[in-house]
């Protein structure tokens, strides 16, 4: 399953769009997506007016890019100096690293005191069964079905995430959590940003 045709052939498009929109950017911000798969979210916030740049640890999925400002690097040892940026988000990438909390420390060095990190990650809500249900009402079918099922399948194996969870891994971060939100369908996507503590 390549991430440029669920970026581009599927709803989840629609969800990096709200995305992009929830995290209120500013034209001018300097913006970095980290796990950006072919760049779609930095597209859009380059089309809201940022310097948007996304880095992937994985060639293949900057090989077709959808946004000129991408490179290839790890969540854990991004190639950028602190405080750099406005916005720092990640979307579906902190629910299945290993250590989490290491690329959020990361993340958070990268943004500015004045700045944010927003991350999209599955809910306390998601599972297979929510998934399945949620497809159904849709008539969801093809690679939109079979997307969404995979990411509830990793999901239910990785973490899910409810508003304690994410404002405690902040916390180790040394971040504050000041908004979290529920999205797609019943709620099967948290959306969280929040500000540097000092
Ligand atoms: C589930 S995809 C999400 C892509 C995109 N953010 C989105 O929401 O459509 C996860 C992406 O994270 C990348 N990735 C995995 N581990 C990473 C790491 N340690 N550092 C940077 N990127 C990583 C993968 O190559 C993949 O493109």
């Amino acid at each position: 399953m390549s991430f440029l045709a669920i970026q581009t052939q599927t709803g989840w498009g629609r969800a990096l769009q709200s995305f992009a929109d929830w995290c209120r950017p500013q034209a001018g911000w300097l913006t970095l997506d980290v796990g950006c798969g072919p760049g779609l979210l930095p597209a859009f916030l380059a089309e809201r007016g940022c310097q948007a740049y996304g880095v992937d640890l994985d060639r293949a999925s900057l090989g077709q890019p959808l946004h000129a400002l991408l490179a290839q690097a790890r969540a854990e040892r991004l190639p950028f100096p602190a405080e750099s940026f406005h916005l720092v988000t990640a979307s579906n990438l902190l629910f299945f690293l290993p250590e989490p909390a290491r690329a959020l420390r990361e993340m958070r060095r990268l943004v500015r005191l004045d700045g944010w990190v927003a991350l999209l990650n599955p809910s306390e809500r998601m599972s297979v069964a929510a998934a399945m249900e949620l497809a159904d009402q849709r008539g969801l079918v093809g690679l939109d079905r079979h997307s969404l099922l995979d990411w509830a399948a990793r999901a239910e194996a990785h973490h899910r995430w409810d508003e304690v969870g994410l404002s405690a891994l902040f916390a180790e971060a040394g971040l504050s959590l000041q908004e979290s939100a529920l999205k797609i369908g019943p709620g099967l996507a948290r959306l969280v940003r929040g500000r540097r503590i000092g």
